[in-house]
């Protein structure tokens, strides 16, 4: 009877403790593979943009660069520390080892994109300010934290 029961105990346990492994593995791929879509979802907005504000179509660009904006917000819960390898993931280690740096960019590129929302409508040269405050910050971060091409 003892002996039943433990092995009841023993089966539960290492069903849970499979179960629970592969619930974690593809939180992983989820994880890296959402980045990355976030982030080519961001390259393409940016792109169109780039062509509405160079055609000064502030109306049309603002709600992607409002989206722009939430998806950078977003990718701030995109990197735990489980997240490092694997999915053909381009993030480099060190940004584990200076997170709050990296956070701060990515925290940056979201406000940047906030304010260029704010002043497009004014500035004198609308390709200077969305080189600066959209274009600028992709560099700042790839070179640094994600493996060069
Ligand atoms: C604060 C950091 C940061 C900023 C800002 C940033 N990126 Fe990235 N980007 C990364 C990292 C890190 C990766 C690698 C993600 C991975 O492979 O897990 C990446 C990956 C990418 C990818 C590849 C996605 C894939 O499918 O593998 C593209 C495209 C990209 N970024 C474009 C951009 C563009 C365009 C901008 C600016 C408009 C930008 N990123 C801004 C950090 C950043």
């Amino acid at each position: 009877m003892k002996n039943k029961i433990l092995l009841i105990i023993f089966v539960a346990a290492s069903f849970f403790n499979t179960n629970f492994i592969a619930h974690s593995e593809e939180s992983i791929e989820d994880i890296i593979k959402g980045r990355k879509a976030i982030f080519s979802n961001n390259a393409k907005l940016a792109k169109r943009v780039n062509i509405l504000l160079r055609n000064f179509e502030f109306e049309e660009a603002e709600p992607f660069i409002l989206e722009m904006s939430k998806n950078y917000e977003n990718l701030l819960n995109y990197f735990p520390e489980n997240s490092k390898e694997g999915y053909g993931t381009e993030a480099l280690p060190i940004i584990w080892e200076e997170k709050d740096a990296f956070n701060a960019l990515m925290q940056k590129a979201a406000d940047d994109m906030l304010q260029l929302a704010k002043v497009m409508e004014e500035v004198d040269d609308i390709q200077v300010t969305y080189k600066k405050l959209m274009w600028s910050n992709c560099n700042a971060c790839h070179s640094r934290y994600r493996k060069p091409h």
